[in-house]
Order: C-alpha cells, then structure tokens, then sequence
C-alpha cells in the first residue's frame, strides 16, 4: 500500500511516534510517505492554554456526568490555528492516511485546521493517533482525543478505523508531576510504562499497524 503519514508535532514527542510508525509500516513492505505539518506563527504555551482555559470547568463536568459528555464532546468549541501549506494538501494518490498530533485537551489546533484544508480524504481508510502527557485513560485521554478526532476526519470524508495513543511523559506545563501521580494512583503503572518505548507503547503499535492492514483490505473490498 501506499501511507501517507501527517503529523503535527510542537516539542517532538509525535514525530517520534509518527517515525516509529513509518519505520513498522516500511518494515512491511509498504510505501510511506511522510508530512510534518508547520504552523504559520509559533505561539507560546500559555496562549494555547489560554485560548480554550474556559472549557476545562466543562471538561470536568463531562467527565462526571455521562449525558452531559456525550452532549459535549459533539458541542465543544474547537480552537483551530494557521498552518503552512501541506507537502501533500490532496492526500487521493494514497490508499492510507495516519494523521497525528499531540492532544490539547482534545485535537490540536494545527491537526483540526489540517483536517478542514486538506482535500481528497473522501472514503479513505484513516489511523489516527497522538501522544499525551498522561497516562492512557479511558475518557480523559483516549476518548476525549479521539472521538474529536474522529468526528473531524468524518467531516472530511474520511473513514477513521485505528486508534494509537501513548503517553509522551511530558507537558510543557508544569503538570506532569500530577500525570504521573494519576498514573500511579489509578493504573498502578508509572507513566513511562505507557510510552512509545514501553511495552504497552511496542504492543499499540503493533496493533494499529496490524488494524491498518486489515481494515484497508475490507474498506478496498467494499469500494
Ligand atoms: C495547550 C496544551 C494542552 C495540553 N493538553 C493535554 C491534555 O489534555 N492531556 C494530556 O495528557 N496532555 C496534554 N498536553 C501535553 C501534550 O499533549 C504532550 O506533551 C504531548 O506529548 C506533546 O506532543 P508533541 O511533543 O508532539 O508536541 C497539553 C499540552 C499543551 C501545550
């Protein structure tokens, strides 16, 4: 097959998980193509903080009411930021797109922007996959990236059907020493045993590949 993998990485924790995918995808005899998204203008932390800082008392909220949850992750409002144009802005010439990016309360802003500009995604087979400072949970994690991400890919035309997310045991915020007292706390794991270079990282990856092969078959059966 021939994958393309976009990614958006702001301190360097998906591009290596997006290499190691390429890596895994090559390794199986697929062509890869990769595209590191840019943003226009670099802002600091602070201010991509500040941009959606109002949401996370509704966060909260979501994450203890599971009508209100569902209500939400439909309503949220999605901050979206300028990038550079795409190697690839018309992705149709490939059987696969891996799209990827650090998770900011739900997609980052470059990816949600990149969902919306790129063209040529209609019923193609999608991955999706981010790295988050903490560790693998569930709805806080899990969900709360992926179904944004998920919902962003539909409305492009895309066809979502593989999920890869690991903690990067990092936030430029000084908030990880709370990531890895959850980690410990809820999963009984330290937050590195949820890396890219873990186990649990080895065996995701493994998987999303694997999910990549398989669904790829199927959707190409059905076209
Ligand atoms: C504005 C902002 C929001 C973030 N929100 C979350 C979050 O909701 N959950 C989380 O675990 N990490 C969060 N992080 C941490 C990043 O997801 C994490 O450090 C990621 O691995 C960085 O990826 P990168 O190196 O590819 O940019 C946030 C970081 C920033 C800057």
């Amino acid at each position: 097959m021939k994958i393309l993998i976009a990614y958006y990485s702001r301190t360097g924790f998906t591009e290596k998980l997006a290499d190691r995918i390429a890596q895994e995808l090559k390794l199986r005899g697929h062509i890869v193509k990769t595209d590191r998204i840019d943003v226009v203008n670099r802002k600091s932390c602070w201010n991509l903080l500040f941009r959606q800082i109002y949401q996370y008392p509704l966060i909260g909220l979501s994450l203890i009411s599971s009508s209100f949850y569902r209500w939400w992750v439909k309503n949220y409002y999605q901050p979206e930021e300028a990038i550079q144009s795409p190697d690839y802005s018309d992705v149709s010439e490939f059987d696969y797109v891996c799209i990827g990016g650090p998770k900011w309360a739900y997609t980052s802003y470059p990816i949600a922007r990149y969902l919306k500009q790129i063209n040529g995604l209609e019923h193609k087979p999608v991955g999706a996959f981010a790295t988050f400072g903490g560790p693998p949970l569930k709805i806080f994690e899990l969900e709360l990236i992926f179904i944004s991400m998920t919902r962003q890919i539909q409305k492009s035309g895309g066809i979502r059907v593989s999920t890869l997310g690991v903690s990067s045991n990092y936030h430029e915020l000084p908030l990880i020493w709370i990531f890895r007292l959850v980690s410990w706390l809820i999963l009984r794991h330290s937050l590195k045993s949820y890396t890219i270079d873990s186990d649990y990282g080895k065996q995701r990856l493994k998987a999303f590949c694997d999910k990549i092969e398989k669904e790829s078959i199927l959707v190409s059966k059905t076209d």
